[in-house]
């Protein structure tokens, strides 16, 4: 098998297709998605919508069922709800609200879809590097002051896992123009959701909150995100935006997942409980490789780091067809770095035995 030079996670079909595998037989820990298939009475919504042929038919044009949904889910007035073709959309176009401001602060290493979206706009923005001395499994304060009119938080941040306490964030919010905070994967960390910032935008009219769906329940295929934040900007770039960009099994898919709260609780306290077992034997076990260093995590993905580059463990794993994140391609980080997402137990293990085997 040949050696990979993938930048970013989740290149599953490339690979498959490369090494003519089947997608089945590999261990993707590249992305961060939740590893169980999504609740079956949404997968018997998705076939009675596709026996119907709701295809046929252009998706409601203003998403209003859906935006009901995630408001009352939220509490929030639909008005203030802006659903899209998973978060990335979303970023696209917050990208395009930003850039409005003179100058934009990236904490990094971060997303790279935020630097995507601020350069289809020509918006200014710079790239205040994090302290790597931090990494934890709890809360922490915000580590960044004012320097620029907007701020984009990811909470908790990616790649590095770090959950940041509301209270500092809400602090910070009337230092600038505008926050923009990505709360992609905050629904699937432990306690995450007392650190959300939707309850405030409530209160403060320069607050952005960006969610996605993909990631929790198992469906980047099916693409769903949405932001809350002032109706007015969601108005606004709801007119600029492509007509239809949700369609109709993500509607159905959204509005059956988010109606059902107790089908929802329940399918968070199971991932939760993956997440908390599930991220305790792993770094223990890697934490016995002493050519690596686990860091911590509040969440379902985590940060192992060398004193040498690591790509020739991470070729070494996908000839075993196991998908981890190298990080160069993330600002501050090199391939030194690579983020590992959590699995099933078994895939774990797999995980934990190859790189046994590698580091040997
Ligand atoms: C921090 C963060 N936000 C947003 C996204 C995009 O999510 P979606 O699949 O909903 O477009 C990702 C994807 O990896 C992410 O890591």
């Amino acid at each position: 098998m040949k050696n990979l030079d993938f930048k970013h996670g989740g290149n599953i079909y490339e690979f498959a297709e490369k090494f003519k595998l089947s997608i089945s037989d590999i261990i993707d820990a590249s992305a961060s998605i939740v590893p169980f298939s999504i609740p079956d009475f949404i997968k018997d919504e998705l076939c009675i919508e596709i026996k119907n042929e709701s295809f046929r038919y252009y998706p409601e044009r203003n998403l209003n069922k859906l935006k009901e949904t995630i408001g009352r889910f939220h509490n929030i007035d639909p008005s203030c709800i802006m659903p899209g073709n998973g978060a990335s959309e979303i970023i696209t176009w917050v990208g395009c609200e930003a850039a409005k401001y003179s100058l934009n602060c990236l904490p990094a290493p971060g997303f790279v879809d935020y630097e995507r979206a601020l350069k289809c706009w020509q918006a200014k923005y710079f790239l205040e590097e994090l302290p790597k001395n931090n990494f934890k499994t709890i809360k922490q304060p915000f580590p960044i002051q004012p320097k620029s009119d907007v701020l984009w938080i990811t909470n908790p941040h990616n790649p590095t896992g770090q959950l940041w306490d509301r209270k500092t964030l809400e602090e910070l919010i009337k230092n600038y123009k505008l926050v923009i905070c990505d709360e992609a994967f905050l629904s699937l960390t432990p306690n995450g959701e007392n650190e959300s910032l939707i309850p405030l935008t409530k209160k403060f009219d320069n607050l952005i909150v960006i969610r996605s769906l993909t990631k929790l329940f198992s469906i980047p295929g099916l693409r769903l995100g949405y932001m809350v934040g002032p109706s007015k900007i969601s108005h606004k770039l709801n007119n600029l935006r492509d007509p239809w960009p949700v369609n109709s099994l993500a509607i159905q898919a959204g509005i059956k997942l988010l109606n059902n709260k107790d089908e929802y609780k329940k399918w968070i306290m199971k991932i939760h409980k993956w997440v908390n077992i599930e991220k305790q034997w792993l770094t223990d076990e890697l934490k016995k490789i002493s050519k690596i260093k686990v860091h911590e995590s509040s969440t379902n993905f985590f940060l192992i780091e060398s004193q040498h580059s690591l790509i020739e463990g991470i070729n070494y794993l996908s000839r075993k067809k196991i998908l981890i994140r190298e990080c160069s391609s993330f600002r501050f980080l090199d391939d030194k770095w690579a983020r590992i997402s959590l699995q099933t137990h078994e895939k774990n293990q797999l995980i934990a035995l190859e790189l046994y085997n590698f580091f040997l």
